[in-house]
C-alpha cells in the first residue's frame, strides 16, 4: 500500500485565514481525499506558524502574550478550516514541544556535520525598543528614486532592492526612532554545500517546469549562506548552546511539518521513521504558493539532507489567487477572509469553483464572483444534483427499491469507465480538466434522462417497469458522478450517500452498479446561489478587528455601554467631520499624567491633539498607528497648548474596563472620511 504524507504551508498565527490560504487548503484537501478514496494510506498534516517578529509585535500591540495570541488565532483558523471541510489528520503548532525537540535535533546534526558557520552581521537596531529590526521594520526614502516611506528591502515605486542601511532618513516602524547600526554574531546554514545534491534533485520529477526555471536562476546567482539566527528579543526557540540567540522563524517553520507528523504518530501509533528515514518508501508532498518556493525547493531539502532525513518526493507549487482580476487588497474590498465568505455563502460552491479553475501550473487564479454563481448553479445544481432529483421520485413511487438490472449498461460503463482517467487528472492536479471531463459525463447522463422522459412513461401504468428502469439508470449515473466529485464536494457526497444507502468513499466502488437496493428519502442536495449574497460579500468588505490595547483610564470617550436615549438624526452625524488620521508622533505632556500629545497626519494637513489616553498607551506604541478623529471640533486652548480635535476611543462605564483607541483596517489612508 502506498504511504503518503501531505502538507499545506503553515499559515502565520497573527491574522485571519483569507481566500488565498483557502485555495491552497482546498487544493491539498481534494488531493488527499482522492488518495484516500483510491485506497492509499495518506495523511495530511498542517500547523500554525507561530514564531517571528510580526507575531511578537502584534502581541505587544494587543497587550497580550504571544502565547495567548497564537492560541486565539489557532482556534479561529481551526474553525475556518473545519467549516471549509478541510480535513487535516493533524493540525499542530510550530510552538510545540515536538517542534522544539526536532528543531534542536536537526540543528545539532547540521552543526556537528559542519554545515553551520558563524559571522557578525550589521543590522538596524532600535535602541528605544531594545531590538534588532528586520528589514521590513525600517522605513525611509528609496536610495534610488527618493520616494519616501519605503520598506527597508525594496521600493514600491521603482522596484529597486537594497538594504535598510541605504535608506534616506531611516526610521524604525516599531517606535519611530532613528535606528542605529549594530553588529552581532549570527549563525548561517551553508546552503552552497548542497548544490550538487540540489541539482540532482532538480533533475528528478520533484518539481514543475516553472519552478525548475526559477531554480536555475537561483543557481546562476549562486547559493548563499542562510542566516538562521535572530537575537533576543524574539518569539521563537532559543538555540541550544547559544544564549540570547533564537532560530529564525523560517528555520523551524518547515520543521513544523515534521513536528505535526510526530504528534500524529504519537497519537496514532504510526512510525515517524517510516516516513522520514533516508531510504523511506513513503511519499512526501508539500503544497505551497509560489512566493515561498525558495524555502521549500532549496533550504528545506538541503536541511533535510544535512540532518539525515529523506527529501520531499515533490513540491507542488500553485499560483496566487486574485479577486475580480485584482490582487487581494483591503482598500479595494477584495481582501476576503474565510469567515467573511462563510457569513455569506456555503463552503462547497467555492471548493467547486476553485477545483474548476485549478491547473497543475503556477498560473494565478482569478475568483470572479459572477462566474462562481453561474458555474455552481449550472454545474452542481443544474447538472449534477438535477439528475438525482429528476429520478428519485420515480423510484420512490415504485416502492423505493432500484430495479435489478440496468437498461443501458453501456452508458453506465462509459461513465464508470472514466474513473481511471479522472483519477489521473486529479492526481496530476489538473482539477480543471477533471471537472470538465466530469461535466461532459453529466451532460451524457442528463441527455439520457431527457431522451427517456420518465415523467411521460410514468403516466402509463403499463410501463411502470420501464419507468423504474430509467430512474434506476439515472440514479446510478448520478452515483458515479457524485463519487468523482466526492473529493471536491464532501458534504454533498455524504448527503448523497445517505440517500443512496451506500458510502461514496471508494473510487473503485463504481465498477459495480447499485441494483435491487432500497433508497432513502431524497432531500435537496444543493440549492441555487443567489447573486445578491455574492454582491453582499463584496459590498460589505471584510471587517477585521483592529488590535486593541487595554489599560484602565479615562479619556475622550464614545461610550457603548449605555444605549442612547434620544433619537439622533442622520444630520447630527453628518455635522461631524470624522477622518482617518495617522499618529506621526506621540509624547507625554509635562505636568499632566492623563494626556498624550499626538501629532496627526490628516491627509492634507497636520494637527495636534491632546488626548487623555496616557494611562492606556505607551507613546512609542502609537507611532504610525491609524486612528479616527473628529476633525472639525472648535480648537480648544489648554494649559499645554491648543488641541485641534479629538481621537475616538471606546470605553465602558467603568474606567477599569479599559480604554480602546478605534482604528480603521490597515490600508486606510489618512484623510479618508469616516461615513
Ligand atoms: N508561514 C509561511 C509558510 C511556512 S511553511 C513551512 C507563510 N504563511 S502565509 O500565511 O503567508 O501563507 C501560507 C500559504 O498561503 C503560502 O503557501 C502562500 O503562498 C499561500 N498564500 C497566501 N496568499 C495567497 C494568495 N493570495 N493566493 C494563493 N496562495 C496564497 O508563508
Ligand atoms: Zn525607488
Amino acid at each position: 500500500m502506498r504511504k503518503i504524507l501531505v502538507t499545506s504551508a503553515l499559515p502565520y498565527a497573527n491574522g485571519p485565514l483569507h481566500l488565498g490560504h483557502l485555495i491552497e487548503a482546498v487544493q491539498t484537501d481534494i488531493w488527499v481525499r482522492l488518495q484516500k478514496m483510491l485506497g492509499h494510506d495518506c495523511v495530511y498534516v498542517c500547523a500554525e506558524d507561530a514564531h517571528g517578529t510580526p507575531i511578537m509585535i502584534r502581541a505587544q500591540s494587543e497587550g497580550v502574550t504571544p502565547e495567548a495570541l497564537i492560541a486565539r488565532v489557532a482556534t479561529e483558523h481551526a474553525r475556518d478550516y473545519a467549516d471549509f471541510l478541510i480535513e487535516h489528520d493533524q493540525f499542530h503548532s510550530t510552538h510545540s514541544p515536538e517542534n522544539r525537540e526536532l528543531t534542536a535535533f536537526m540543528y545539532a546534526r547540521l552543526r556537528d556535520a559542519g554545515y553551520i558557520t558563524r559571522r557578525p552581521v550589521r543590522q538596524a537596531y532600535d535602541s528605544e525598543a531594545g531590538m534588532f529590526l528586520p528589514d521590513r521594520y525600517v522605513k525611509g526614502g528609496c536610495p534610488k528614486c527618493g520616494t519616501p516611506d519605503q520598506y527597508g528591502d525594496s521600493c514600491e515605486n521603482c522596484g529597486a532592492t537594497y538594504s535598510p542601511a541605504d535608506l534616506v532618513n531611516p526610521v524604525s516602524t516599531v517606535t519611530g526612532s532613528v535606528p542605529v547600526w549594530r553588529e552581532s554574531d549570527h549563525l548561517f546554514f551553508r546552503l552552497g554545500a548542497f548544490e550538487e545534491m540540489l541539482r540532482e534533485w532538480l533533475a528528478t520529477d520533484a518539481l514543475q517546469a516553472g519552478v525548475r526555471a526559477k531554480l536555475e536562476e537561483w543557481f546562476e546567482a549562486g547559493l548563499k549562506d542562510w542566516d538562521i539566527s535572530r537575537d533576543h528579543p524574539y518569539f521563537g526557540f532559543e538555540i541550544p548552546g547559544e544564549p540570547g540567540k533564537f532560530f529564525y522563524v523560517w528555520f523551524d517553520a518547515p520543521v513544523g511539518y515534521l513536528g505535526s507528523l510526530r504528534a500524529l504518530c504519537n497519537r496514532t501509533g504510526r512510525s515517524f521513521d517510516d516516513y522520514m528515514r533516508p531510504a523511506s518508501h513513503a511519499e512526501l508532498y508539500h503544497f505551497i504558493g509560489k512566493d515561498i518556493s525558495y524555502f521549500h525547493t532549496l533550504f528545506w531539502p538541503a536541511v533535510l539532507e544535512g540532518s539525515g532525513f529523506r527529501k520531499p518526493t515533490a513540491v507542488f507549487v500553485h499560483g496566487f489567487l486574485t479577486v475580480n482580476g485584482q490582487k487581494m487588497s483591503k482598500s479595494r474590498g477584495t481582501f476576503i477572509t474565510a469567515r467573511h465568505y462563510l457569513d455569506h455563502l456555503p463552503a462547497e460552491p467555492l471548493r467547486y469553483y476553485f477545483a474548476a479553475k485549478l491547473g497543475p501550473g503556477l498560473d494565478d487564479i482569478d475568483l470572479n464572483l459572477d462566474d462562481l454563481v453561474a458555474r455552481v448553479n449550472s454545474d452542481v445544481v443544474g447538472k449534477l444534483v438535477n439528475i438525482a432529483s429528476r429520478c428519485a421520485g420515480f423510484v420512490a413511487r415504485a416502492g423505493g427499491t432500484l430495479a435489478t438490472a440496468l437498461p443501458d449498461a453501456a452508458l453506465y460503463d462509459e461513465l464508470a469507465g472514466a474513473r481511471g482517467r479522472i483519477a489521473e487528472l486529479f492526481n496530476a492536479r489538473d482539477y480543471a480538466a477533471a471537472i470538465r471531463e466530469i461535466m461532459l459525463l453529466a451532460d451524457r447522463a442528463n441527455q439520457y434522462v431527457d431522451h427517456h422522459k420518465p415523467w411521460t412513461l410514468a403516466k402509463d401504468p403499463a410501463r411502470a417497469a420501464e419507468t423504474l428502469a430509467v430512474a434506476t439508470e439515472g440514479v446510478n449515473l448520478f452515483r458515479v458522478l457524485m463519487t468523482f466529485l466526492a473529493p471536491v464536494l464532501p458534504r454533498i457526497a455524504e448527503d448523497a450517500a445517505r440517500f443512496l444507502g451506500v458510502p461514496l468513499d471508494r473510487w473503485d466502488a463504481v465498477a459495480t452498479p447499485l441494483l435491487g437496493v432500497a433508497l432513502n428519502e431524497f432531500q435537496p442536495l444543493a440549492t441555487r446561489l443567489d447573486r445578491k449574497s455574492v454582491a453582499a460579500l463584496v459590498a460589505a468588505g471584510t471587517p477585521t478587528a483592529a488590535p486593541v490595547t487595554r489599560a484602565p483610564t479615562t479619556a475622550t470617550k464614545t461610550t457603548a455601554a449605555t444605549p442612547a436615549t434620544t433619537v439622533a438624526d442622520i444630520k447630527d452625524f453628518s455635522r461631524l467631520d470624522l477622518r482617518v488620521a495617522k499618529i506621526v508622533s506621540a509624547a507625554t505632556v509635562d505636568g499632566s499624567d492623563k494626556l498624550l500629545r499626538l501629532e496627526l497626519d490628516v491627509g492634507d494637513r497636520a494637527c495636534t491633539v491632546f488626548s487623555g489616553i496616557r494611562a492606556a498607551y505607551e507613546p512609542a506604541q502609537l507611532n504610525g498607528r491609524l486612528v479616527l478623529m473628529v476633525a472639525n471640533l472648535a480648537p480648544r486652548k489648554m494649559r499645554f497648548g491648543t488641541s485641534e480635535g479629538m481621537v475616538l476611543c471606546a470605553s465602558g462605564n467603568d474606567d477599569a474596563q479599559g480604554l480602546f483607541l478605534l482604528s480603521p483596517d490597515s490600508g486606510a489612508i489618512p484623510g479618508m472620511k469616516v461615513t
